[in-house]
C-alpha cells in the first residue's frame, strides 16, 4: 500500500483470485469461446444461415452453443454479450450459472464498439468507458469473472496514425483498471485487421506498435499484469496481399512480435481468429507451440473459428443442435490438440471435418 507502482492491490484476495481466474483461462489444453458478437454482429451471423435474429433465436443459438456436452474439457471460459448474460437455459437456469456449472467461467464484453474516430478519417476508437465503473459491477453481481475490451486498428496508406495507437491503448487501458478495480479479469484485445493488401511485415510492424502502445498504457494506469491477459490478433499477410505468408512464417512473425512487446508477468496470450478460415487458425496455432515453453502461455479466443461450422450445421433447426454440437466440440479439440502441439491434418481429414 506505498502507493508505488501495481503495489495499490498487492496481497488482496481480490487480486488473489483475480490472477488465479488468468491462469485458470489458459490452462493446459484449454482456450476461450468468444460468443460476445454484439446484436449487429449476430444479425449478420444469423442472417448469413438464414435465421432471424430474434432474441429467442440468439439465446437458442448461444444456448446450443454453452451446453455443448463436455465442452469444458477443451474451453476454459465463455466470452458472453451483455443481453446473453441475463438470458437462462431452457430449463430457467442463467446462462453464467449453466457455464459454471459446466466447469466453465463466464466473462463478458464490456465495450461499446468501435466507432469513426473524428478528425482521422478511416480510424477507430472503441467506446464505452462512461458510465462502465458500475456496469463492472452490475456485469460482476450476474456472474462474470472477466471481461473483454476490443480496440480496432485498420492498415491503409496513413494509417494506422500514432495518435489512433494511442487513443485505442489509453482506452484500453483505463478499461483495464476499472475491470481490476472490480475484480474481473481485463482481456486487452488490440486487433489489428487483416483487410488489405499489406505485406506480412507491415502487419508485423503495426502489430508491434500497437502492442507497444498498449503496454505503455497499462504500466502508466498501474494494471497488474499478472491478472490480465492479451488477445492480439496473429501477424499475417493482408487478405488481398498476392503472397500469402506460410503457416511457419506466420508463426515467427507473430511469436517475434510478442517477444518484443508483452512482458513475462503477463500470464497467457490468447489469440483472436479474425476471419482467418478455421483450419488455417488451427494450423498457426499449432505451428506458434514450437515456441513453447513461452513466458506466457499461448493459447485461443476463437470466434468464428470455433462457431462457423456449427452455426452453419445447426441453420435455426432444433434437429441439427447435436450435429452442430459437435462441430464445436470437435473444433475446440483441434485447437486445444494444437496448444499442445499435437494437432495434426488427420484430425481434420473427411469424415472427421463437419
Ligand atoms: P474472431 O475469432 O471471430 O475474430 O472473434 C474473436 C473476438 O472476440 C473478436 O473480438
Amino acid at each position: 500500500m506505498t502507493g508505488g507502482r501495481g503495489l495499490v492491490y498487492t496481497g488482496s484476495m481480490a487480486v488473489h483470485d483475480m490472477e488465479a481466474t488468468a491462469r485458470a483461462l489458459v490452462g493446459p489444453g484449454k482456450g476461450i469461446l468468444a460468443a460476445d458478437e454484439s446484436l449487429p454482429t449476430i444479425q449478420k451471423r444469423l442472417n448469413a444461415v438464414e435465421v432471424a435474429a430474434t432474441e429467442e433465436n440468439r439465446r437458442a443459438y448461444r444456448q446450443l452453443l454453452f451446453l455443448t456436452p463436455e465442452l469444458a474439457e477443451f474451453i476454459s471460459g465463455i466470452i458472453l454479450f451483455d443481453e446473453t448474460l441475463s438470458q437462462k437455459t431452457d430449463h430457467g437456469v442463467p446462462f453464467p450459472e449453466a457455464i459454471t456449472r459446466a466447469g466453465m467461467i463466464p466473462g463478458i464484453k464490456v465495450d461499446l464498439g468501435a466507432k469513426p474516430l473524428a478528425g482521422f478519417p478511416g480510424e477507430k476508437i472503441t467506446e464505452g468507458l462512461d458510465g462502465l465503473r458500475e456496469r463492472l459491477a452490475e456485469y460482476s453481481r450476474l456472474g462474470a469473472r472477466f471481461a473483454k475490451w476490443r480496440a480496432v486498428i485498420a492498415i491503409t496508406d496513413g494509417a494506422p496514425t500514432r495518435f489512433c495507437l494511442e487513443a485505442n491503448a489509453h482506452a484500453l487501458a483505463r478499461y483495464a483498471a476499472l475491470c481490476q478495480e472490480a475484480g474481473l479479469v481485463p482481456i486487452v484485445e488490440p486487433e489489428v485487421l487483416m483487410d488489405g493488401a499489406h505485406p506480412i511485415e507491415r502487419h508485423q510492424e503495426v502489430t508491434e506498435q500497437a502492442q507497444q502502445c498498449v503496454f505503455e498504457a497499462l504500466f502508466a494506469q498501474r494494471v497488474n499484469l499478472r491478472a490480465m491477459l492479451l488477445k492480439p490478433n496473429m501477424v499475417l499477410s493482408g487478405k488481398d496481399c498476392p503472397r500469402q505468408a506460410g503457416v511457419a512464417e506466420v508463426a515467427i512473425a507473430t511469436f517475434r512480435c510478442l517477444q518484443t512487446t508483452v512482458p513475462a508477468a503477463v500470464p497467457g496470450v490468447v489469440f483472436l481468429s479474425g476471419g482467418q478460415d478455421d483450419i488455417r487458425a488451427t494450423e498457426h496455432l499449432q505451428a506458434l507451440s514450437r515456441f513453447v515453453p513461452a513466458p506466457w502461455e499461448l493459447s485461443f479466443s476463437f470466434g468464428r473459428a470455433l462457431q462457423d461450422r456449427a452455426l452453419r450445421i445447426w441453420r435455426g433447426k432444433a434437429a441439427n443442435v447435436a450435429a452442430a454440437r459437435q462441430a464445436l466440440y470437435h473444433r475446440a479439440s483441434c485447437n486445444a490438440a494444437a496448444r499442445n502441439g499435437i494437432y495434426s491434418d488427420s484430425m481434420d481429414s473427411s469424415g472427421k471435418t463437419f
